[in-house]
């Protein structure tokens, strides 16, 4: 079934949603119609209106809604031959302590993939893992995974997960630590100063606009000499106006003030 509606219904059910708590101004517009019109469609909501009214008084659909339209797919390892790039550039830098920020890591993988490759190299860190959706992010506290989600882990990093019943469990890391905290990157200031800032598959839902201004807030939280990791199809053609020097394959490198 597709949901009619014209544009002033989607300007008061984005006004709706924003009072709300669900701030969705940042995403492209055509995807988000998309997936917001599956949603109706899943849930049995005959118009954008009846959704917004149901949703003011059932928490838990809202946090159905928020969850649905903030994809969360991401894996360990995901794009491998790119994090052999970070791997190289955190062997070839070693610091007293590598701060690392993985914003928009989903349940946790990609925070947990920067860890291990730390803790392979012996080096000392911090990974802050953020997400705007807090359902996901209470998943990635409980470092449990299903078997599947270790599928693409290769052989010789499985090493750093135990099996507790059913789940994997991360193994506790000897050289760093991992947090996970809520953080929207359109929204809020950066949660710190960091070595590095790896945003891979976040922005690539943003418009321009809110794609640029989610860039210099990012570049803002690196020190001069910072790394920046994106996603291996995202495009980073203003690189050079904005500071940054590519290192090597999505990583770029914040050029001293
Ligand atoms: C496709 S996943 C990417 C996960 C991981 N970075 C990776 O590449 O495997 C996108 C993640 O970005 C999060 N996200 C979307 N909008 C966000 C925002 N404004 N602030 C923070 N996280 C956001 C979503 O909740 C989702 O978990």
């Amino acid at each position: 079934m597709t949901i009619a509606y014209d544009d002033r219904d989607w300007q008061a059910a984005m006004r709706a949603l924003e009072t709300m708590g669900l701030h969705l101004s940042a995403y492209k517009r055509p995807q988000l119609e998309r997936r917001l019109g599956s949603f109706l469609d899943r849930e049995g909501f005959p118009s954008l209106e009846r959704m917004v009214s149901q949703l003011r008084l059932d928490r838990e659909l809202f946090l159905r809604l928020h969850t649905y339209l903030t994809i969360h797919v991401t894996e360990f390892f995901r794009d491998p031959p790119y994090w052999e790039q970070f791997r190289a550039v955190v062997e070839a830098n070693p610091l007293k302590r590598w701060r690392i920020w993985s914003a928009g890591c989903s349940w946790g993988a990609e925070a947990v993939t920067a860890g291990l490759i730390l803790e392979n190299l012996g080096q000392r860190f911090e990974v802050t893992g953020t997400d705007s959706d807090a359902v996901v992010l209470e998943r990635a506290r409980k470092g449990l995974y299903r078997t599947s989600d270790l599928d693409k882990v290769p052989d010789s990093w499985r090493s750093g997960f135990r099996l507790r019943g059913e789940y994997y469990e991360l193994m506790p890391f000897k050289f760093g630590t991992l947090r996970f905290q809520t953080h929207d990157v359109v929204r809020d200031d950066p949660p710190g100063v960091f070595d590095m800032v790896i945003c891979r598959n976040v922005i690539i839902y943003f418009h321009t606009d809110a794609r640029r201004r989610v860039l210099h807030s990012l570049a803002s939280s690196l020190v001069p000499g910072g790394r920046l990791f994106l996603g291996a199809t995202e495009t980073f053609l203003e690189c050079r106006d904005m500071g940054f020097e590519v290192e090597r394959p999505s990583i770029y490198r914040k050029l001293s003030e």
